[in-house]
């Protein structure tokens, strides 16, 4: 059986507006073939101000698009801030929250990603929420912990939110195998995973969960990767700015 795999080129902000048009316009046919292969969801993510002009050129297209991060304010006095009503409007049908970068650089916490979720999910955006322990974290076995720690306050408002038209993609994403080159092992991963299937199941059970995988994901690595069972996609950062590549990580069987 072919196993459907979603795959979202996280650009981050490394294309402005015009490269982000020039690539897309130079590689529309091959990413319309790209997206229309079977058991295959391709989403691009630029950043804010790319989304409206890249959905005016694929709609109707199979390609999907995903902001890169989202207010947990609907609106109101948020100087900076894009509300989830906004991402819907500009083509969006996905949104990743809670990405390392986020975490770090801007000022997401475990409790703004979990607002931000319920955000995605009243508008029926999916969210694509970002875990993953650090390099000291992973060195000193807390890998789970950390997830753990980042999850609560998700699976809490979980909770009360009734709503789930969409499913919830889980990235997991351990910061020091992003843009770095080092690829988890299989067995860190499909361990992470397979506690991250269980905690899903057990403490949001009514929700539709899809786990990913990110983290210098490439061709060289992407084979390996493609093993590990309970992998249902892949967040491709670097990768993905480089057509061909991206192309050779969707094409793998
Ligand atoms: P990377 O980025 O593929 O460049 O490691 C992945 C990500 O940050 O989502």
């Amino acid at each position: 059986m072919n196993k459907h795999y979603t795959y979202l080129a996280n650009w981050k902000m490394n294309l402005p507006l015009n490269e982000a048009l020039t690539f897309i316009s130079g590689h529309y046919d091959d990413f319309v073939l790209l997206s229309k292969k079977p058991h295959t969801q391709i989403v691009i993510c630029p950043s804010t101000e790319t989304l409206y002009p890249i959905h005016q050129m694929v709609q109707g297209t199979n390609l999907q698009l995903s902001g890169q991060d989202c207010s947990q304010h609907t609106r109101g006095s948020f100087t900076g801030q894009v509300c989830a009503p906004s991402l819907k409007q500009a083509g969006c049908s996905f949104c990743i929250i809670g990405h390392s970068e986020q975490r770090l650089f801007g000022c997401d916490t475990n409790e703004s990603v979990a607002h931000k979720c319920a955000m995605l999910l009243d508008v029926d955006i999916t969210p694509v929420v970002c875990i993953g322990e650090n390099l000291e974290q992973y060195k000193n076995g807390k890998t789970l912990e950390a997830l753990s720690e980042q999850l609560n306050p998700l699976f809490t408002m979980l909770t009360t939110h009734q709503k789930a038209h969409v499913p919830i993609l889980l990235a997991y994403e351990p910061i020091w195998a992003i843009g770095t080159g080092n690829v988890a092992t299989n067995e860190h991963i499909e361990s992470t995973l397979s506690w991250l299937a269980q905690e899903t199941s057990k403490k949001a059970p009514l929700f539709k969960w899809k786990l990913l995988y990110g983290g210098s994901v490439k061709a060289e690595n992407i084979g390996q990767l493609k093993t590990i069972p309970l992998i249902d996609g892949f967040l491709v950062g670097g990768a993905s700015l480089d057509f061909e590549e991206f192309e050779k990580v969707v094409n793998y069987v």
